[in-house]
């Protein structure tokens, strides 16, 4: 399993250290997400903060684009060194196109459905993903309240891939805390991320520490 702490949920004003707590509490990836105010009601962060999260750590950045013309600014986030990107099928009427690029440029090419979003949606890109990002709250903030079907999404995401002899890996998104970790993992997700459940409580090490050893 690999524990994807959002900084979303971090202290800004001391970014390197929060990401440096979660990291020593086995983090193995750091998760950004990126909302443009338009494809969902928040704004946050771009490439220059993922330039400066690409200096604080070694860790892999994965970063979750909530956005609009998506296609427009892979380049850029590749530039400033994130190495798996998501984009929202909701998002992209060229969807292939933009995995293509992800592909082209070396990152690893997710794709993110929101909870209303059918897998069908998935059935002709499947083959092209190094992940699929199942969102298990509406996107646009942290801290909010897991939806249970998410569970039930991920088990037939599962069944789909292996009964297409796919490796793609599942990476779920939204209210992730001690109490649900466990059941996702058993569902079939890999990649657990956790803004509030990680930077909530005071104590990033701990909280990374102790999620990882609930979802074994
Ligand atoms: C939601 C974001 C999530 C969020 C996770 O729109 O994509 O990554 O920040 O935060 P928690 O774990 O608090 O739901
Ligand atoms: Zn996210």
């Amino acid at each position: 399993m690999i524990l994807a702490p959002s900084i979303l949920s971090a202290d800004f004003g001391r970014l390197a250290d929060e990401i440096a707590a979660a990291e020593r509490g086995g983090a193995g990836l750091v998760h950004v997400d990126v909302m443009d105010g338009h494809f969902v009601p928040n704004l946050t962060v771009g490439p220059p903060v993922v330039k400066a999260v690409r200096k604080a750590t070694r860790l892999p950045i994965d970063v979750h684009l909530m956005i609009e013309n998506a296609d427009r600014y892979v380049d850029a986030f590749v530039d400033a060194g994130a190495s798996w990107i998501s984009v929202h099928v909701e998002a992209l009427p060229h969807l292939e196109r933009t995995v293509a690029r992800l592909r082209e440029r070396g990152a690893k090419p997710g794709v993110a459905v929101n909870p209303a979003t059918p897998l069908s949606a998935l059935e002709e890109i499947l083959p092209e993903l190094g992940y699929v990002l199942v969102m298990s709250v509406n996107p646009g903030f942290s801290g909010q309240r897991f939806i249970p079907s998410s569970l039930d999404k991920i088990r037939r995401l599962r069944t789909q891939l292996q009964a297409r002899g796919l490796t793609t890996a599942i990476e779920v998104d939204g209210g992730v805390d001690a109490s649900n970790i466990r059941a996702l993992a058993e569902a079939g997700a890999e990649v657990f991320v956790a803004g509030n459940a990680v930077y909530g409580a005071g104590d990033p090490e701990a909280a990374a520490r102790r999620l990882i050893e609930a979802a074994r």
